[in-house]
């Protein structure tokens, strides 16, 4: 997500503006226009503080030491000595993996009894009472001692108080790494989040003893159960949206350099043998929420990936020349073969002994990320990669990511993904924004996009400068008049997404985003409830109706479910006053009544940390019949379900 492009409104001189103090009608058609594709809502992923520390349950933060430079006090990061002990990062002559060449070394005085070290988290570590811990670490001593060492494994608050400890003893002559796996059950939950992982070193004897350390882990249980899985409340936040598709992994997070790229096979197998990369966001990833822990996720969840490949550009502004480029379509095409290739080829069977025999769904891949920033070497990689990729998958729809249209590409993408981060305003008057398109067979997804700012000068500065820190009423309403726009138009937009997803409040690079959180809890914002009616309120098939005014400010759609029968209305009202609607339904039977669900609130009202349910959908009965009257008020998004046959 980087678009700093700002889109042109070129208002369309038709429509008459909606006058306030008239009802207006809307004419529903019995006939359905097109069938609603069921991708159409989802969700947009990288990892912007929102993998590491957030969906991938790892509680330890720098847990192996990748990608940092031994002997510095960066290197160190998270992590704290106690009691006496001293602690480094090393480059490690005899290292747990080629992947991992540093390990923490760790001296303590001979008998100590509070020597050790302490991880402090993600800016914090949750301490549940219902919940058991896995932790788990390498170890190995540099030189063989006669002493044996008792590790104590504790979850402490930051003032020492003890809520889980557990101890093993080994013997001083473990000169070979080992790993050492115990579960915490703590007594009591911490009252904050202001605790650390702690491991204490105990030897048996007084001489002084050091020993290294590596891939330190600590699970809490995790979204269905999975070991090394997600976080179970902000995959339940996820899932609660409603989301029938995941783009992952970028976003900018593909690459910001050609070494720095995201690797797909740098990223599955055994925890040890994930060197983890410099993310674009400037920190480690540690790849622990590798491409099989995504799949796996995106099948427990319901949702199917749209998978970029990596394509020869770089945000940092690189792009290879087509005669670098054979390495890394074979590099793309094993990705996408580790995903759905059968036994026959390498990284179908990789998959299959990894424990996922069966291919994984997958219909959908991006070249690229946001290439419009290198649209002019975009056409002989795009032609490059579409190429060999549609050539080796001919059942895959690929999707460029230049504009729409410039550069040319040839051949003729068969889908974009258009980006766009605007004022509430700004999408309330591009509901319209593909009406116009042709219809020529191309599809699109909207892959990115969110009101940032009601500031259209000022969209990209800082918060303070006009960039919303979380969303607020309006921008939801904005987005969900823009969002009625895409379901009209769902017979060529086939995918939407928010952007971004997720927001560490401790280490935020970008507001405002769907859902935030912090190491303990999880905030869903207004924008996520409008995304959550739409998805949760999707239509099987498009009823075409009497359009709303292109320059107004309330906007609806209507769809019906085939299975219930009912009859779906979406209302945005991105408008600081209510309007009277009448919606007319053309079947022979209506149901007296039917469901209402209506967010709303103050323009600038946000659930926030301090108070996440501010502002969350209320579910009422409301009075229906062959004629709806129906009263929008100012900054709402509203659905109304009703059977009709
Ligand atoms: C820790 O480092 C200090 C300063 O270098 C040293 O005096 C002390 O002996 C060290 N302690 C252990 C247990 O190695
Ligand atoms: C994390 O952010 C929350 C909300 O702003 C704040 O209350 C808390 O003190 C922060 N924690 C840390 C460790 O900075
Ligand atoms: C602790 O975990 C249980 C079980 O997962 C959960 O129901 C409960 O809400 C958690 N407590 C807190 C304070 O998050
Ligand atoms: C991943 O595969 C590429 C070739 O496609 C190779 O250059 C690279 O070394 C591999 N990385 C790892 C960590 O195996
Ligand atoms: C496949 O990629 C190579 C290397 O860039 C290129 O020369 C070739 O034309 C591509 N093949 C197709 C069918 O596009
Ligand atoms: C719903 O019904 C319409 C027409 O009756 C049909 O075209 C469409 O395929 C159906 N969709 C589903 C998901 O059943
Ligand atoms: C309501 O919105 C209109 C524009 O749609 C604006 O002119 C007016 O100032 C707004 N009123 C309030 C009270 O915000």
């Amino acid at each position: 997500m980087y678009s700093l492009r700002h889109r042109i409104f070129t208002a369309l001189a038709v429509g008459v503006a909606v006058c306030q103090a008239a009802v207006t009608t809307v004419s529903v058609s019995a006939t359905a226009s097109h069938a609603i594709p069921t991708t159409l809502f989802g969700q947009m992923f990288e990892d912007i503080n929102s993998g590491d520390g957030g969906l991938y349950a790892e509680m330890l933060q720098n847990r192996a030491f990748q990608q940092v430079t031994p002997g510095t006090s960066a290197a160190l990061s998270s992590w704290s000595a106690t009691g006496g002990a001293n602690i480094t990062v090393i480059a490690d002559s005899k290292p747990v993996s080629n992947a991992l060449p540093n390990s923490l070394q760790v001296s303590v005085p001979g008998k100590a009894t509070t020597a050790g070290f302490a991880n402090s988290g993600f800016w914090g570590i949750k301490v549940n009472s219902s919940w058991t811990y896995t932790a788990s670490f390498f170890f190995k001593f540099p030189a063989s001692s006669s002493q044996s060492v008792k590790f104590t494994v504790e979850l402490r608050s930051a003032s020492g108080k003890t809520f889980a400890s557990q101890s093993t003893t080994v013997s001083g002559t473990t000169t070979a790494w080992k790993q050492v796996q115990l579960t915490l059950k703590p007594t009591s939950s911490a009252p904050d989040l202001n605790n650390q992982f702690v491991v204490l070193v105990q030897p048996s004897g007084s001489a002084a003893t050091t020993v290294d350390f590596t891939m330190f882990s600590l699970f809490p249980p995790t979204f269905k159960g999975r070991a090394n899985g997600m976080r179970m409340d902000i995959a339940e936040a996820l899932v609660e949206m409603g989301p029938k598709f995941f783009r992952f992994p970028g976003g900018n997070n593909l690459g910001q350099t050609t070494a720095t790229r995201w690797q797909w096979n740098a990223t599955v197998g055994p925890l040890v043998d994930r060197p983890g990369r410099v993310g674009d966001w400037g920190y480690v990833n540690t790849d622990g929420l590798g491409i099989l822990e995504y799949l796996q996720f995106f099948e427990d969840a319901g949702m199917e990936p749209i998978m970029a490949v990596w394509s020869g550009y770089s945000l940092g502004g690189t792009s290879l020349a087509e005669n670098q480029l054979a390495p890394f379509i074979q590099q793309a095409i094993d990705q996408i073969n580790f995903v759905i290739g059968d036994s026959s080829t390498a990284p179908g069977a990789l998959r299959a002994s990894l424990g996922h025999p069966e291919p994984f769904t997958l219909h959908y891949v991006e070249i690229g990320n946001e290439d419009f920033f290198a649209a002019d070497t975009y056409p002989y990689r795009f032609r490059d990669f579409f190429g060999n990729l549609s050539h080796a998958f001919p059942q895959l729809t690929f999707i460029a990511t230049s504009d729409v249209g410039d550069p040319t590409l040839t051949p003729t993408p068969q889908a974009y993904d258009v980006h766009v981060y605007q004022t509430p305003s700004w999408f309330a008057q591009n509901a319209f924004y593909y009406d116009s398109f042709a219809r020529t067979g191309q599809r699109y997804f909207e892959g990115e996009y969110a009101a940032i700012s009601t500031n259209a000068n000022d969209l990209f500065g800082t918060p303070a400068d006009g960039r919303l820190s979380f969303p607020t009423v309006q921008s939801a309403s904005g987005e969900a008049a823009f969002m009625t726009g895409l379901e009209r138009n769902s017979d060529i937009v086939f995918a939407a997404s928010y952007a971004p997803l997720l927001q560490h409040v401790n280490s935020t690079q970008w507001t405002p985003d769907l859902v935030s959180f912090d190491a303990g809890s999880v905030v869903r914002s207004t924008s996520f409830y409008a995304q959550k009616l739409f998805a949760t309120n999707r239509g099987d098939v498009f009823l075409p109706a009497t359009l709303p005014s292109q320059t107004g400010t309330v906007f609806w759609s209507v769809s019906k479910l085939n299975s219930t029968q009912e009859v779906i209305i979406k209302v945005a009202n991105s408008g600081n006053s209510s309007a009277d609607l009448a919606f007319t339904l053309p079947f022979n039977t209506v149901a007296t009544s039917g469901t209402l669900q209506l967010l709303t609130g103050p323009a600038t009202a946000s659930n926030t940390p301090e108070a996440p349910n501010t502002v969350v959908p209320k579910t009422s009965t409301i009075t229906t019949g062959k004629t709806i009257d129906f009263t929008a008020p100012g900054f709402s998004v509203s659905v109304i379900r009703v059977v009709a046959h």
